[in-house]
């Protein structure tokens, strides 16, 4: 049985938690390696529509292990609220881990973030403000607590207590804020730590395991390849891996073991936060989209920023992930537009490149080169076989398919499960 890597192929919210809810029906395993609950993976199912944040979508399988690997950062209350709700909904839990090496965010991870934000004025990079960023500074700068560690309330303590000392100096002295009490702080984690203590594991093993039985593995990311801390449009990114080279560290997984890397595409483009983003569409068009689609993010509620599907985006993803596959979500979206746009390279400076700059500020002077294709103005959300497409859906579909350089194998055409076309088996 193969490993499945589902990964974000252009700003996030793609609908990789969609896709990974339909494909996690026959996996023995679904795992998140990276980011924390800035994520958002909406999921429509015959249990009803669910918001996860930390827990991996496929906890709607009872036969599936859901890990939260060592390269997610968990805050510990988000984590707890979120099981509480699934169980609440009559959600089986009992097969959900986290890696005892997954960094904790605290709460000065949370008050920097904003406190971040605000003194970058008007160069802010538009966070979800959940304090991922700073938690994943702490990691790289060996100050972070995991998980395992607020399992020994000595040894936390002593260490909070030396963080807490460096934190507070800075939350003052820096910002002018109150400082936090290391008591409260204390006591608060350990509460959590009894609670957490039931989902802790070492999983990179499990995973090793579950490949060594030769069970179905779905790896799914959070955010996308646009938002990768070396590959996306920095310093407007996420600060971890959301690309397919982060599986592999993020979960203790050797990369000879991937053997499909699908990535999700929106049939459109996205952004929510700033940076550059060449198609978006700031007139009538882009507002159609945001409401039609309710572009509104599904962890901050922010409104989405809207554009034309970007060729030259989903290449350079393609190629940093080695794509070995698509799926095409959101077409049915399009349904209203009489005429459609992609694009298929950049005006820079003068010059026109088909690649993508590896600097923000020049993404920012790119002026998209784009082809025109007819809309098909039919409703296609009841479409189950590729072949009941309207042509000019088809051959839309076809175009972006040439485009990235690799097989659509999925195309959605509603948020729920059964409304999605397979065009090419992934198993
Ligand atoms: P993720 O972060 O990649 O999991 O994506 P989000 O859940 O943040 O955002 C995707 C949104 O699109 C959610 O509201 C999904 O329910 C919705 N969605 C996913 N696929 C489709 C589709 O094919 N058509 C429509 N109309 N909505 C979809
Ligand atoms: P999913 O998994 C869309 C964006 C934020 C901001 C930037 C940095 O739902 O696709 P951060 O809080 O990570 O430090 O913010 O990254 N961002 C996302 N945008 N979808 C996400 O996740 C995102 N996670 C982070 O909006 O621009
Ligand atoms: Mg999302």
């Amino acid at each position: 049985m193969p490993v499945i890597a589902i990964i974000g192929g252009q700003w996030g919210d793609e609908g990789k938690g969609k896709i990974v809810d339909l494909v996690a029906r026959e996996a023995k395993m679904v795992a998140r390696f990276s980011g924390g609950n800035n994520a958002g993976h909406t999921v429509v199912n015959p249990y009803g529509e669910f918001r996860l944040h930390l827990v991996p979508s496929g906890i709607f399988n009872p036969q599936a292990a859901c890990v939260v690997g060592n390269g997610v950062v968990i805050d510990p209350a988000v984590f707890l609220e979120e099981v509480d709700q699934l169980q609440k909904r009559g959600v089986n839990t009992d097969r959900l881990f986290i890696s005892d090496r997954a960094h904790l965010i605290m709460p000065y991870h949370i008050l920097l973030d904003a406190l971040e934000e605000e003194s970058r004025g008007g160069g802010a990079l538009g966070t979800t403000r959940k304090g991922v960023g700073p938690a994943y500074v702490d990691k790289t700068a060996r100050l972070g607590i995991r998980t395992g560690d607020i399992l020994d309330s000595g040894l936390f303590r002593e260490r909070l207590g030396f963080v807490l000392n460096y934190k507070n100096a800075i939350l003052t002295k820096v910002y002018g804020a109150a400082p936090l009490s290391l008591e409260e702080t204390y006591s608060q984690y350990c509460q959590y730590g009894q609670r957490l203590a039931p989902f802790i594991r070492e999983t990179n093993t499990m995973v090793r395991e579950a490949l060594s039985r030769g069970d179905l593995v779905l790896l799914e990311g959070a955010q996308g390849t646009m938002l990768d801390l070396d590959f996306g449009t920095y310093p407007y990114v996420t600060s971890s891996s959301p690309i397919a080279g982060g599986v592999c560290s993020g979960l203790g997984l050797s990369p000879t073991k991937i053997e499909h890397i699908l990535g999700v595409f929106k049939s459109y483009t996205t952004r929510v936060g700033s940076g550059p983003m060449p198609t978006e569409l700031k007139d009538e068009t882009g507002h159609l989209i945001r409401e039609r689609a309710q572009e509104y993010g599904t962890t901050t509620g922010r409104a989405r920023r809207c554009g034309w599907f970007d060729g030259v985006v989903a290449r350079f993803s393609a190629e940093i992930n080695g794509f070995t596959g698509i799926a095409l979500t959101r077409l049915d979206v399009l349904d209203i537009l009489p005429q459609l746009k992609i694009c298929t390279g950049y005006k820079l400076d003068g010059d026109i490149i088909d690649h993508l700059p590896s600097s923000a500020a020049a993404l920012e002077r790119c002026q998209p080169v784009y082809q025109e294709m007819a809309g098909w103005q039919t409703p296609i959300s009841q479409v189950r076989r590729f072949e009941d497409l309207p042509p000019e859906a088809s051959r839309y579909v076809t175009r972006l398919q040439e485009l990235v350089g690799c097989p659509i194998n999925l195309i959605s055409v509603g948020p729920s499960r059964e409304q999605t076309i397979e065009v090419k088996p992934l198993l």
